[in-house]
């Protein structure tokens, strides 16, 4: 099965195709590119780089830490959620274009739990809000939408 870290083609494919309709529209211009050319921000950039990507992680753990309809998937995990934070950090810093930090694999990581439809859509509903908390541009969010639910569907397992 293929590693997620493959998978940021898609989503850089569409911020390519976001860019060149901002461009068209003129909203959203990114005043310090280079004339007549697109911004090129990728969602890395978007989410405001490793600082933003850093606030999206926390805040999706402490979602997941407190929030009564994740308490399945929260139990799946260890008491200490530090180690997670860390990783995810990295899995998603590579994964939404910036450095490639993450070198596992991140499909195997996910064998030894039981994951259905329900546990995907609890991940996901935390992943949404902790977009939303961290006020991510919401052009951003819509783009993330289909990719995050591919990813979260592949990981599952029955
Ligand atoms: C977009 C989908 C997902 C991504 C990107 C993702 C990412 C990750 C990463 C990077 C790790 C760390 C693995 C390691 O290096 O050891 C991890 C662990 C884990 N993930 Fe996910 N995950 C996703 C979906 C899910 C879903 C749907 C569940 C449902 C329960 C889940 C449950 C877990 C559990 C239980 C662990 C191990 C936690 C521990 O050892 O304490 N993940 N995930």
């Amino acid at each position: 099965m293929a590693d997620f870290g493959d998978r940021n083609a898609g989503v850089l494919i569409q911020v390519k195709a976001l860019t060149d309709a901002r461009t068209q529209s003129g909203a959203m211009r990114d005043d310090t590119s280079p004339a007549g050319q697109p911004p090129q921000k990728n969602p890395y950039d978007m989410i405001g780089g490793e600082a933003g990507v850093r606030r999206l992680v926390d805040r999706f753990y402490d979602i997941m830490d407190s929030e009564p309809e994740a308490t399945a998937i929260r139990a799946m995990h260890a008491a200490d959620l530090s180690p997670m934070r860390q990783r995810l950090f990295e899995f998603m810093s590579g994964w939404l274009g910036g450095p490639r930090l993450y070198n596992r694999c991140v499909m195997s990581a996910h064998q030894p739990f039981a994951i259905g439809t329900a546990e995907r859509d609890q991940w996901l509903k935390c992943m949404q809000r902790a977009l939303t908390d961290i006020d991510a541009d919401p052009a951003v969010r819509k783009l993330l939408e289909q990719p995050l639910f591919s990813m979260a569907d592949a990981v599952r397992n029955r």
